[in-house]
């Protein structure tokens, strides 16, 4: 079977991470127990999460002319990911993720955007070749809202199927989420979404539908995932693991899943499955990029 065309529209950074004991208070210091520099952003990990998983993928984005710019190169290339859409910024630096992680694998995440936030409306319409191309088209929120809108407009005209990643979370108009087939936000990213705050994961579904979503596939962590779409609510568990290293990357890892086994034509139950499992697998693994699994893992996986 070849392998199906996915667009990724979205961020590339470096990842610095500091591994701690636990996450520190405002104003206090702690003595970490590690520290390790890794490829991240949410674009290029869940691009390179699909590429692994079994797409041909092209990633659209900036990056910096300088060394951080150089190591996304080299992982794209790594990944077998087409980048002639990426533009080499001279403007503005490769973006950079200080992130700390805690001995339960959660983290916090600091985003300095830099050549992401440069990513433009006409980038992203000389993508358009590839979009034309794609069975889906991916993205996030760490590049500027005019380019994500552009991006998923263009998709739209071409009859590609195209996914929301709503992260880091911020207001949406609902005349941008009509552009979106399926929107993967998690609970806190939802509220930020409607500006409607509900502990309850049905209702905050709901309350994003009433906004304007269309399918809403809403990701819990360790409680699984809620899908909401015209025929009401569905709860897919989550996989059990043996033990989660580092969270950093399963949110990516899982949107990279969808878009491909959505390419591949599967039903959507079926394809949040395979998601899911994606993003167990990652979260069993240091780094962002780097937990990324193969096809052959996530297959392995399933079968257990
Ligand atoms: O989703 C994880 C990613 O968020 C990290 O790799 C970091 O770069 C930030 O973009």
């Amino acid at each position: 079977m070849d392998k199906p065309r996915i667009v990724v529209l979205g961020s590339y950074n470096t990842d610095l991470v500091t591994f701690s004991p636990r996450i520190p208070q405002p104003g206090e210091t702690i003595l970490g127990s590690g520290f390790k520099t890794g490829p991240g952003g949410k674009g290029s990990n869940q691009a390179v999460a699909a590429a692994r998983v079994g797409a041909a993928v092209t990633f659209v984005g900036r990056i910096g002319r300088d060394m951080f710019g150089e190591m996304a190169l080299k992982v794209w290339q790594e990944a077998g990911i087409a980048t002639d859409y990426v533009i080499q910024d001279g403007e503005a630096p490769t973006g950079v993720a200080t992130i700390i992680v805690d001995d339960h694998g959660e983290n916090i995440i600091v985003v300095a955007s830099g050549a992401n936030w440069r990513v433009s409306p006409a980038d992203v319409e000389r993508a358009e070749p590839a979009i034309a191309a794609s069975r889906v088209f991916l993205t996030q929120l760490e590049t500027p809202p005019e380019a994500v809108r552009r991006g998923l407009q263009i998709a739209r005209q071409h009859g590609a199927t195209t996914i929301l990643n709503p992260a880091p979370g911020q207001p949406l108009t609902p005349d941008l989420l009509a552009l979106v087939d399926i929107i993967t936000p998690n609970q806190t990213e939802a509220a930020i979404i409607t500006g409607v705050s509900s502990a309850n994961a049905t209702e905050a579904c709901a309350a994003l539908r009433a906004h304007g979503a269309n399918t809403v596939v809403m990701t819990l962590g360790s409680e699984g995932v809620l899908l909401y779409d015209d025929g009401g609510p569905q709860h897919f568990p989550a996989f059990k693991v043996d033990k989660v290293v580092d969270t950093t990357g399963a949110g990516d890892a899982f949107n990279g899943g969808l878009a491909v086994a959505l390419a591949e034509g599967k039903p959507l139950a079926e394809a949040i499955r395979f998601a899911s499992a994606t993003g167990a697998i990652s979260v069993t693994r240091p780094g962002a990029t780097e937990s990324m699994p193969t096809r052959a893992e996530v297959e392995a996986f399933l079968r257990r």
